[in-house]
């Protein structure tokens, strides 16, 4: 398995093009689903994670078809392909493919929608959590669709199609919010949707049905009125940038000291993040097409974090601000509200020289001096970040571990970071 090799304590300066987001492109294939036309998205990052689904999508019948590498001096560093489901020829999302990505359940909504029926199986536990899926079922049943659970599959039925209806999530869930949306917009007659997420990643989604030809309203609030529609047709739609790939390299350059330009980052999806990088110290200047990160002083302030939902603070970042508090100059609290089992990259910090105590959902960081290099294991995508971001701002050298966890979610890691000066290296092994 392949491993990163880090050298620590370079200053960082330079500029470094921020991707398409993951976690739009993802809900945005799975929407291609819909419609028997072409979807064709722009700005897709070349991740591990867009290729799995496109692997599972290909199996419901979706032909993919890369139009080109958007790496021609245009403002996108993604790829733009091409999504047409014509016709599905399965209605079935295997265990061996669901259970590599969560995130490939959400099929069941444009497939029920669409045909009628869908079974998927269960995704099953992950390394963060038990992630449930008892939110999908209530919010598919409120459409009036069916639902069993069969040897491990979900299997949902609306032979007469979805009806439109009210919903109010009694917790707020990104996937349950994708699905229902996606699955309401072929429905018969309204739907409203209240608590529903208001992740960027969501909005994007609702503005891409949208020119699919969905009529989705109350876009960017908790509040969603969705009027069903009889078919979706094809559209182009640009992935918006990643805010979690954003807020990873400030905390990056807030670690190491330096000043960097983060192009096509935009400031409005994490503003409670620049807010926090804000009191350890680090400069944000924002630009028309970017944001500027610089840290000058030699000291990080303490922070104080709490994950929640949007427009709270991401638990996808929450690791990445773990491992900056690590060499803060004093006490910082890190309180994880969405998932109750993501301090997983605690232990490993610790192995680099942190001081971390955890009671409950609330780490206690006190600063120390000095990390030192040492070999750490990658446990899930983002800790496995924090783990670098650690190693960027250590002495000697780090060994991360299990790095096809970073390949889940971080395009072209090492040579945006290599770019802006850190000593960084992958070392492949065939094994
Ligand atoms: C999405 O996961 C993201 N994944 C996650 O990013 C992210 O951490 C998470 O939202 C929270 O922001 C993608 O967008 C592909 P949820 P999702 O449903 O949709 C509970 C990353 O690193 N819940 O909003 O699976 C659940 O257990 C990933 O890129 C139920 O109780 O998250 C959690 O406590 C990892 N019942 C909370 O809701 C349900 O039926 C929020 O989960 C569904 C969820």
């Amino acid at each position: 398995m392949d491993k990163i090799l880090i050298q620590g304590n370079s200053v960082l300066n330079g500029i470094i093009p921020i991707s398409g987001a993951k976690n739009a492109t993802l809900p945005l294939m799975i929407a291609s689903l819909l419609t028997h036309e072409s979807l064709i998205l722009e700005n897709i990052p070349r991740l591990a994670d867009v290729f799995v689904l496109q692997s599972i999508l290909s199996n419901h019948g979706v032909d993919y078809h890369v139009m080109d590498n958007q790496t021609d001096g245009s403002n996108l560093t993604g790829r733009r392909v091409k999504f047409c489901a014509a016709k599905i020829v399965n209605t079935i999302a295997p265990y061996e493919l669901v259970r590599k990505m969560r995130a490939s359940f959400w099929v069941i909504g444009p497939l029920l929608a669409r045909m009628g029926v869908a079974t998927v199986s269960l995704p099953g536990g992950c390394a963060i959590g038990t992630r449930p899926i008892d939110l999908f079922v209530e919010s598919l049943n409120a459409l009036g669709a069916k639902i069993d659970i069969d040897s491990g599959y979900i299997v949902a039925k609306a032979p007469k199609g979805l009806q439109g209806s009210y919903y109010c999530f009694p917790k707020v869930s990104v996937g349950a919010t994708h699905v229902m949306m996606m699955a309401a917009s072929l429905a018969n007659g309204e739907t409203i949707i209240e608590n529903a997420a208001r992740e960027p990643e969501i909005s994007d989604l609702a503005e891409c049905l949208n020119k699919m030809g969905a009529k989705i309203t109350g876009i960017g609030t908790s509040k969603l009125i969705i009027k069903g529609v009889s078919s979706l047709h094809g559209t182009t739609h640009t992935v918006l940038p990643d805010r979690i790939e954003t807020g990873t390299f400030a905390a990056c350059v807030a670690m190491t000291g330096g000043d960097i330009f983060l192009k096509n980052a935009r400031s409005s999806l994490l503003k409670q993040v620049l807010d926090v990088l804000a009191t350890s110290g680090t400069c944000i200047q924002e630009d028309s097409d970017g944001l500027r990160i610089s840290r000058t002083d030699s000291i990080i302030q303490p922070i104080l974090v709490k994950t929640g939902p949007f427009p709270g603070f991401p638990t996808d970042l929450q690791a990445q601000f773990m491992a900056l508090a690590t060499r803060a100059d004093g006490v910082s609290h890190i309180k994880e509200t969405i998932f109750e089992n993501r301090f997983m990259h605690v232990q490993e910090l610790t192995r680099l020289g942190a001081n971390i105590s955890v009671n409950g959902q609330t780490a206690r960081v006190i600063g120390v001096n000095n990390l030192s290099g040492a070999p750490v294991m990658a446990t899930d995508l983002r800790a496995s970040m924090s783990l670098v971001i650690a190693g960027l701002g250590a002495s000697g050298e780090t060994e991360v571990h299990r790095v096809y966890h970073l390949d889940r979610g971080f395009e072209l890691l090492e040579e945006k970071l290599s770019a802006i000066g850190a000593n960084i290296r992958r070392v492949r092994t065939s094994t």
